[in-house]
């Protein structure tokens, strides 16, 4: 069994990105600089925005924060996205979800110029990249795309099955792996909550990237022998144990379900890297492609 090592992978995309970065403003060019815009108080939502910012700065891109109260009302978010489509510095915007109910998601989702989209929820971006057109593609999926292909794992012609039907996750990994190409040409099954036989169809894959938001979900009987197992959740139970007085659980139980793999990636230090290296990717792409 091999460990898909995201922390590893994610800290060599990001010196790639910070040599470009470098060479880029050596050439009197401007640095990415990402919009980054928090609503509430929610700590997982804080944990990633502070992510995200840092590795900003760790590989030289520009960033704002932008944090508001829950009570914000949707015209102003609204108008704040407007201007940073407009504001010629701003190379990637992106808005955490979730939002407090009385925003909108799509509304806001929507108002993000598609060449800005660092997150690629645009039906715009969504659409080409389903099309397989160059786009910008979601920093979880792109980033666990960026993991198979770090680790030289051979896709093709294998069972390929999704647990969660999210449009963050479970639905554009769908499609990636899908696609022609390595990592791609797999035959995909997509599930979620409505699906019969869960268990008798995860038995049947090559490749499970479980992304459905249940903590220890996945157990030992559910995998075959010899499977890629790619955990995708990231639930906080509490845990007196800790400082921060909770743990972090991916959506396998991993104790149970690692001995049986070929490869499986851990939750922490899996997936989560991996976003926010497929993230500075997507900024940089951004930030290029005005250029
Ligand atoms: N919430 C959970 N994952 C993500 C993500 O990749 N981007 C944004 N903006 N919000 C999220």
């Amino acid at each position: 069994m091999k460990i898909l090592d995201g922390l590893l992978v994610s800290k060599s995309t990001k010196d790639e990105l910070k040599i470009k970065v470098a060479q880029q403003v050596a050439e009197g060019k401007k640095s990415p600089h990402l919009a980054a815009v928090l609503i509430g108080n929610d700590g997982g939502s804080e944990t990633y925005v502070a992510a995200k910012v840092k590795a900003c700065n760790e590989i030289g891109f520009k960033s704002t924060l932008y944090r508001f109260d829950a009570d914000i009302s949707e015209n102003k978010l609204l108008n704040l996205i407007e201007e940073l489509n407009t504001d010629e510095d701003i190379d990637g915007i992106l808005v955490q979800l979730p939002l407090p109910k009385h925003i909108e998601e799509q509304k806001v989702i929507d108002a993000i110029h598609p060449s800005k989209d660092v997150d690629g929820f645009h039906p715009e971006n969504v659409g080409k990249m389903v099309q397989g057109l160059d786009s910008f593609v979601a920093a979880t999926p792109h980033g666990i795309m960026l993991l198979l292909a770090h680790y030289k794992i051979d896709t093709k012609g294998k069972h390929a099955v999704v647990i969660g039907r999210s449009n963050i996750v479970g639905r554009p990994m769908s499609i990636l792996l899908s696609q022609p190409g390595n990592p791609g040409n797999c035959t995909v099954t997509i599930t979620h909550s409505q699906t019969v036989n869960l268990k008798e169809i995860c038995l049947q894959a090559d490749i499970i990237v479980a992304a459905l938001g249940k903590p220890e979900f996945l157990k030992a009987d559910m995998v075959k022998e010899g499977a890629i197992v790619i955990d995708v959740g990231t639930t906080r139970v509490p845990d007196a144990s800790k400082k921060s007085g909770f743990a972090l659980k991916g959506d396998v139980l991993f104790a149970e379900v690692a001995p049986k793999c070929s490869y499986i990636s851990p939750v922490p230090g899996g997936v989560g890297p991996m976003t926010i290296a497929a993230l500075m990717n997507n900024t940089f792409k951004a930030c290029r492609q005005k250029l």
